[in-house]
């Protein structure tokens, strides 16, 4: 896989996929990623990448040529692009087990008081939020994207755990609590099920264990497999 990020921080969208697993994933190019600074697409002699907005308001706006000139660049025939906003839908597991699949992906990342139009109607596939509050720009919501796709990709956990015994493997399920040595640590014991060496036992403890946490913690989920409450 390709990925390119057109950004006005390339270091923020960078560094976090430098490391561990998905630095390997490069090593081992399973991922080639590059990221580009939108400012080399300016054109003015102050290399202006945001302008006021039309018809009033607060905060600037990202400009569309830069961006327009940045993608003809880039893109190619089957690339998917993808803008991070938190407009966007949001992110979830699927979605990175869908966008793992595609050959390239070229990413913008948003300006968090936004991005002329033009761009999202013409340019973009669509538009992803990691969630719902406002980060200062989308490089860093682009690094999680990336992370969360880039480990699914085949070699890439190499013989780590496999990713489908994890949360949202089951969108509607987190996964269970888990422990280490050792068995008794100042007194905290990890539960008796689990040294009991009774496979059976533990799946099951492990299901029951999934659902209560997934209750006090993410209730929407099961609200959502569920349906809504009735009284
Ligand atoms: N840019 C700013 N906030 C964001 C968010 N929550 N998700 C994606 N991109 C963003």
């Amino acid at each position: 896989m390709r990925i390119d990020i057109i950004t006005l921080f390339p270091e923020i969208a960078l560094a976090p996929l430098r490391e561990s697993i998905i630095k390997r994933a490069q090593d081992a190019k399973i991922v080639e990623i590059h990221a580009h600074n939108l400012r080399d697409w300016a054109t003015d002699k102050h290399r202006k990448t945001d302008d006021y907005l039309c018809g009033g308001g607060q905060g600037m706006l990202l400009k569309p040529e830069p961006l327009f000139a940045a993608v003809e660049d880039l893109r190619q025939a089957d690339s998917k692009v993808i803008l991070t906003t938190p407009q966007g839908k949001s992110f979830v597991q699927a979605d990175a087990q869908r966008l793992a699949t595609h050959h390239h992906l070229l990413f913008l990342c948003g300006h968090y008081e936004g991005i002329d139009h033009r761009v999202i109607e013409e340019l973009v596939d669509e538009e992803l939020s990691i969630g719902d509050y406002v980060l200062t720009n989308g490089a860093l919501a682009t690094a999680v994207i990336c992370d969360a796709i880039i480990r699914l990709l085949p070699g890439a956990l190499g013989d780590e755990r496999s990713p489908e015994e994890e949360s949202f493997s089951d969108p509607n399920l987190l996964e269970a609590p888990a422990y280490t040595k050792p068995a008794d640590f100042r007194g905290f014991k990890v539960p008796d099920v689990l040294l009991s060496g009774h496979h059976g036992e533990i799946d099951q403890w492990k299901r029951e264990q999934a659902l209560a946490r997934t209750r006090k913690n993410r209730p929407d989920l099961l609200e959502a497999q569920e349906g809504p409450p009735t009284s």
